[in-house]
């Protein structure tokens, strides 16, 4: 019988394990299910064919995990919350992500596909267990001297954490841009002025794009591993995890799909990985 938070807690990182156990498969056997990849998608969802604006989704399904976060530094929980320069600086770093992720990411893209509901409930699910377990690892189970961001470990995970998040931003950047001038030319094209293709992808260029077909994936997953060393808590290496058991099926994917619609694509650009996959 379960009778404390504690016993709660550890049911949950089982649970977040067992996501990431399930997760690669099913996006091997069945696809990924929104963005370019939508259409390929095995699972019939016209059952109700239930969608919403790809933006809004996007903006609710992240939202939660930055509420789901930064609640475990509120009193709400009960018991101690441990507030330090380590540990402000680590739930910094989730904010940090989480506010561009949630709100400035899906505010500047406004284009997004349309999302079915059950993405977005899915990731609502996911979010919430990992925003606590994370969280609350942090604010409450861990304990961080308040000096530990200055060890080799905090200091390392921070740096990566930085870089992973520069090279995410950047690589998201460049997918934007591509977006806004598809639009601009559609748009044009519309009025007459224009004969624009109205193919709503291209090949991206610059950037870490020259290595790999998914970089903003690449950099997302340094990202976490910086925030796994930084915090060296299970919960953070689980986020990893499933990171990488999500991401990772989908970059390979994206690669095939950009291979099979694009002719010219560079035959040296890698997936995920420069140089290796
Ligand atoms: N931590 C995690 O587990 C996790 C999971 C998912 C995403 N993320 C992060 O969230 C961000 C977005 O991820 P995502 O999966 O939505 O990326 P994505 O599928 O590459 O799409 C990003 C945006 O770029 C557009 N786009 C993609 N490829 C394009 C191309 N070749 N030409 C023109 N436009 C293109 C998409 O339009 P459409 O919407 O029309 O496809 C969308 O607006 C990334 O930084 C990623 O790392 C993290």
């Amino acid at each position: 019988m379960i009778t404390s938070e504690s016993q709660i807690y550890q049911l949950l990182l089982g649970l977040h394990l067992g996501l990431s156990v399930v997760v690669t498969p099913l996006i091997l056997w069945f696809g990924s299910p929104y963005g370019k990849l939508a259409d390929s998608f095995k699972v019939h969802w016209s059952r109700g064919n239930v969608t919403i604006n790809g933006t809004l989704g996007w903006v609710i399904m992240e939202t939660v995990s930055l509420v789901a976060y930064t609640l475990c530094f509120t009193p709400w929980l009960g018991g101690p919350v441990h507030l330090n320069a380590t540990t402000l600086l680590l739930a910094a770093m989730w904010v940090v992500h989480y506010i561009n992720r949630s709100w400035v990411y899906p505010l500047r893209n406004p284009h997004r596909s349309p999302m079915h509901v059950g993405v977005m409930l899915s990731a609502v699910f996911f979010n919430v267990i990992n925003g606590y377990v994370n969280g609350r690892w942090v604010s409450h189970f861990g304990e961080y001297p308040a000096d530990a961001i200055l060890s080799w470990h905090g200091l390392a995970g921070l740096a990566l954490f930085v870089g992973g998040l520069v090279g995410n931003v950047h690589s998201d950047n460049i997918l934007m841009g591509i977006q806004r001038s598809k639009r601009q030319k559609t748009q044009l094209a519309t009025k007459g002025h224009d004969t624009a293709s109205q193919s709503r992808y291209v090949i991206p260029r610059n950037g870490l794009f020259e290595w790999v077909s998914s970089p903003h994936y690449l950099c997302e997953l340094l990202e976490w591993t910086g925030y796994a060393i930084a915090t060296r808590s299970t919960a953070a290496w689980l986020f990893v995890l499933f990171a990488m058991a999500n991401l990772g099926p989908r970059a390979i994917q994206c690669h095939r799909w950009y291979k099979t619609h694009f002719a010219n694509y560079p035959p040296a650009r890698k997936a995920i990985i420069p140089y290796l996959l």
